[in-house]
């Protein structure tokens, strides 16, 4: 309170006017509402930084915490709000725009994402470490504001913001990224210039002299970070990923292979490893270096969505199926691996296909998977009990699709 009170006015700031509580009580400290504490690695808590301001309307919507309802755990977002809406019955706060609505939205798949995202990012009102996160959850789009909101990006003053394009221009084709990211190559900041080295070698066969010298100076500097954390699995493997950019193969496997050595428990070492002998045509060898990860790890799913991969290109189906579960125990959160696990099931179970895709659909909120679901059902709706799943699938993809879709499956049944 005294070092908030030295800017905010306590008078202001007082039980009467602000807080509501009893005077003295945890409930009336600034801290308590605006740095609530959240419990990291299970064993490190830490109370938020960035004081945002409670919006159980935005809880409502959207899902997310608010600290009043993490007091009075009896009661709902909505009441919350009302409480709100009787103390500050003027408020600029309430049911106002914010940025996390941009994100979910992205989460989701909604279709406004991309204009929301571009928008947060340019917004000179948010802080930069917003700016910079929706600049980077930009990475699946290449529309005309992605494309304004990047070249902005990569101008701005801020590094956090100059470096969030590097992943946010994921999405586009290699020429028009080299485009967007090459002023980075000579940025002042040296995280900046070698992050955008290490997205831009990916496309070594591609580039031109030109190019590949403009690439030379960042891209060493990027190297000798990895050399000096060559200690760890990361750096190793990052080293491998510029080799095998640059067509070196045999320099790149010994690198992975370093990688698991320093760090066998350090999932990705196989992921690429294997991926590089996909690349060479070596379906068994990519098999078993996931197989030795997967001992090695045992609780990465993507390990074993990756071997299920492997399977899969070998038309070994059913043990693909197996893998594919097993991600989604180890990995419940993960609607990918549910997905997949779902379409793997379809040739032997349609129920429960129906089961994995509606978990996908249930973890990740994304209503093209809800879609991938029905469009099932619907193609084996000549049995009245999936036809029945159908119409339920369908009467729910009602409140995300717009009619055309569902009256065009609705048609099929
Ligand atoms: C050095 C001065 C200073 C101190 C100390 C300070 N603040 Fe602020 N605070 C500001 C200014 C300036 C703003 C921005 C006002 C604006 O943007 O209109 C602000 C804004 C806020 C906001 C509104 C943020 C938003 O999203 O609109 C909250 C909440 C807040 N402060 C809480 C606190 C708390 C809690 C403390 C003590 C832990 C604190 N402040 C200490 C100066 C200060
Ligand atoms: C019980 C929860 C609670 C506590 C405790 C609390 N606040 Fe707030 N604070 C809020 C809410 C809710 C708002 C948004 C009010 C609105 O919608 O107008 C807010 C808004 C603010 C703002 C932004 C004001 C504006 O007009 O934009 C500042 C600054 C702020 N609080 C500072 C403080 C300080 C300083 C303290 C400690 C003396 C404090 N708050 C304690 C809930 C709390
Ligand atoms: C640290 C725990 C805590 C937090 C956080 C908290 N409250 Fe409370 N709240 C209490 C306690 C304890 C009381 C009863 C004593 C008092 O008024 O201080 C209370 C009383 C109330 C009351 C009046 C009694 C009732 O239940 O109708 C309302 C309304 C209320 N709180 C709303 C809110 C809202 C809205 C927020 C979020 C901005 C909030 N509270 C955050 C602990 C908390």
């Amino acid at each position: 309170e005294a070092v908030c009170s030295q800017c905010h006015l306590p008078t202001n700031f007082s039980p009467e006017n602000h807080t509501f509580h009893d005077k003295d009580s945890e409930a009336s400290k600034c801290t308590t509402c605006h740095m609530p504490e959240t419990t990291y690695m299970q064993v490190d808590p830490r109370r938020d930084h960035s004081w945002q301001i409670p919006r159980p309307d935005l809880s409502t919507h959207l899902g997310t915490p608010n600290v009043c309802t993490s007091c009075h755990e009896d009661q709902t977002n909505e009441w919350a709000s009302e409480s709100l809406a009787k103390w500050f019955p003027n408020s600029k706060h309430q049911n106002q725009q914010h940025f996390a609505v941009a994100f979910y939205a992205a989460e989701i798949g909604y279709q406004g994402a991309e204009d929301a995202l571009a928008y947060t990012a340019q917004d000179n009102t948010q802080r930069e470490i917003i700016r910079a996160s929706a600049t980077s959850r930009l990475a699946p789009y290449q529309g005309k504001n992605t494309t304004v909101a990047l070249a902005r990006a990569v101008k701005h003053d801020s590094e956090l913001i100059r470096v969030s394009a590097v992943q946010g221009s994921a999405g586009f084709e290699p020429k028009d990224r080299w485009q967007i990211l090459a002023p980075l190559l000579e940025d002042k900041v040296l995280g900046v210039r070698t992050e955008a080295a290490s997205a831009l070698v990916v496309y070594w066969s591609e580039l031109n002299e030109q190019q590949k010298q403009a690439l030379v100076k960042p891209l060493q500097e990027y190297m000798e970070i990895q050399e000096f954390n060559s200690d760890r699995g990361f750096g190793r493997t990052n080293l491998g990923n510029v080799y095998r950019a640059q067509g070196n193969y045999e320099q790149a496997i010994k690198e992975y292979k370093g990688a698991i050595a320093v760090e066998p428990y350090f999932a990705n070492s196989y992921v690429n490893l294997a991926d590089l002998y996909r690349v060479q045509g070596k379906e068994p060898q990519v098999f078993s270096t996931l197989e030795q990860g997967i001992k090695a790890q045992p609780k990465s799913g993507a390990l074993r969505y990756s071997a299920a991969l492997s399977l899969l290109r070998q038309g070994k189906n059913s043990q693909a199926t197996q893998y594919l579960q097993q991600a989604t125990e180890v990995e419940p959160d993960n609607a990918q691996y549910w997905y997949l696990y779902g379409l793997s099931l379809e040739s032997t179970s349609v129920p429960q296909a129906s089961k994995a895709l509606d978990r996908a659909f249930r973890v990740s909120g994304n209503p093209q998977q809800l879609y991938a679901r029905c469009e099932m059902l619907v193609k084996y709706s000549k049995d009245p009990s999936i036809e029945f799943q159908a119409r339920q699938c369908i009467t729910e993809l009602e409140k995300y699709a717009p009619p055309e879709v569902t009256k065009g499956l609705r048609a099929k049944l």
